[in-house]
């Protein structure tokens, strides 16, 4: 049974974001009363080797979805094969004044400009311990908004140390536009000097903690081929461990005419989608298979997944696919998943 399909025209009838905490809580109840594993029975495993780490299956759920990690054993009973919790911050921050989140429908897309509310890396940790998840759990840290550019990287380093012994993988967001000058780190000397300084801490917290946790770099979909080839440059020289492309849009052309389309955000869904595709292209032309990539980026159907997988990208992500198709969307992509990533 499609129950989403039922419920959600309800849903969409509630303003965005009430929608998204509804959907969320319900997931949860669905869990805690065992009713999850009637309604989405295990899927068959897919696994893969990426970064190092071994996944189930390649779909993942992407950043900014349970951003204080109250959700995990709920999201992973839906059958992902990871799962990123985040973007979170040093201290808590409340994010933008609402509205905040806006469908659009007719573009199957999402624009949003949350701007990082959350509770804090402390209180995201509490809730990771409180979870009885075992399988790949990524963590996403980001800046304060009140934090200078200048001293961004002081925010991310917190991020990490603290992250480290919990999380599979850690991904730094360079690239959400709901951060002032965020995306700034993703420019010359602003990124070397933040990937340099996070690469030498991995290694260090690697002695301290006797594990190696993997870094991913999450970029935006409105790089031009030049800074895709100098991004691609600095991963292969601090050896990055991933790459995730990419974080949501601020171009507009595709919805020029929509009503929503001067809300300030980044745009999801498909709107992006071939932005996104064309970054994984990029990035695969100059990394050669020697860094993964893990694609996100109007995902809606198998064959959207498919065309990331054929641009190079050995994982996948879903987040506004998730909010249109359900969680049926991840069974259709896991089981039409035909092309056999690469470790
Ligand atoms: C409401 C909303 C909130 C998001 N928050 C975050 C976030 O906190 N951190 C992040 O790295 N990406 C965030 N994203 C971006 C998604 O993780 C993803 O990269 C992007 O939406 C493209 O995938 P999609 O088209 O499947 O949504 C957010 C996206 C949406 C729609």
């Amino acid at each position: 049974m499609n129950i989403y399909s039922l419920i959600r025209p309800l849903l969409f009838t509630l303003d965005a974001e009430t929608a998204h905490t509804v959907t969320l809580k319900l997931l949860k109840a669905a869990y805690v009363s065992g009713l999850s594993k009637r309604l989405y029975p295990t899927l068959k495993d897919k696994p893969v080797k990426v970064m190092g780490l071994d996944f189930k299956n390649p779909v993942g759920l992407a950043a900014g979805l349970d951003k204080n990690g109250y959700y995990i054993d709920a999201l992973a009973a839906l059958g992902f094969g990871f799962i990123e919790i985040g973007t979170v911050t040093p201290r808590p921050q409340a994010g933008n004044p609402k509205p905040r989140l806006f469908r659009l429908p007719e573009h199957q897309a999402i624009i949003n400009r949350m701007g990082f509310n959350n509770l804090g890396i402390d209180h995201l940790l509490t809730q990771v311990k409180k979870s009885n998840y075992k399988g790949i759990l990524g963590i996403n840290i980001g800046k304060n908004f009140d934090t200078l550019i200048e001293k961004a990287v002081d925010d991310y380093l917190i991020g990490l140390r603290k992250a480290y012994p919990a999380a599979s993988y850690i991904t730094i967001n360079i690239s959400s536009p709901n951060t002032q000058n965020l995306r700034q780190l993703q420019q010359g000397d602003e990124s070397r000097k933040l990937i340099a300084t996070l690469k030498e801490e991995q290694l260090k917290l690697q002695r301290e903690h006797g594990k190696y946790v993997p870094l991913a770099l999450k970029i935006a979909p409105d790089l031009t081929g030049e800074d895709i080839s100098r991004i691609a440059k600095l991963l292969l020289e601090f050896e990055i461990d991933g790459v995730i492309a990419t974080n949501t849009t601020i171009d507009r052309t595709d919805i020029a005419n929509h009503p929503l389309a001067k809300e300030a955000g980044g745009l999801s869904g498909n709107p992006v989608k071939d932005k996104s595709t064309a970054v994984v292209k990029g990035l695969s032309a100059e990394l050669q298979g020697k860094i993964p990539i893990i694609a996100a980026g109007g995902i809606l159907n198998a064959d959207d997944a498919q065309e990331k997988f054929a641009a190079g990208a050995s994982l996948v992500q879903v987040y506004t696919g998730l909010i249109y198709r359900g969680p049926e969307l991840i069974r259709e992509i896991v089981e039409g998943a035909r092309h056999k990533p690469q470790g």
